[in-house]
């Protein structure tokens, strides 16, 4: 599909899910993941301002640099130092990110 890229995502229960993510409505991860219809809390709706949509980065792909913000969230939340951590919110949905691979971070769920 034009303008779309796959993304997959294992859930907190272990199970992948593979999306289909929009790269052009200015979509973040975590709002590509909540119009799929998985569980994500995401408290704060995407201001890295709750770590709830905190992942685990798998792929190797080129991601944009941490924000000061973004750093000092997952360091309060205690994940910072687990390799591959993000919030899901601060990552923008581009072309660059087809067939990311991520893992639902614990803070993610109830
Ligand atoms: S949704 Fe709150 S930090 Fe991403």
């Amino acid at each position: 599909m034009e303008n779309f890229i796959t993304i997959h995502v294992t859930d907190l229960e272990g199970t992948e899910h593979s999306i289909q993510a929009p790269t052009d409505m200015s979509f973040n991860v975590m709002e590509a993941i909540r119009a799929n219809e998985l569980p994500i809390k995401a408290t704060c709706g995407g201001m890295a301002m709750c770590a709830t949509c905190n992942c685990i980065v798998q792929s190797d792909h080129d991601l944009p640099e941490m924000s000061d913000d973004e750093e000092a969230m997952l360091d309060e939340a205690f994940v910072l130092d687990i390799e591959g951590s993000r919030l899901m919110c601060q990552i923008p949905v581009t072309s660059s990110i087809d067939g990311l691979q991520i893992q639902m971070g614990e803070l993610t769920g109830e």
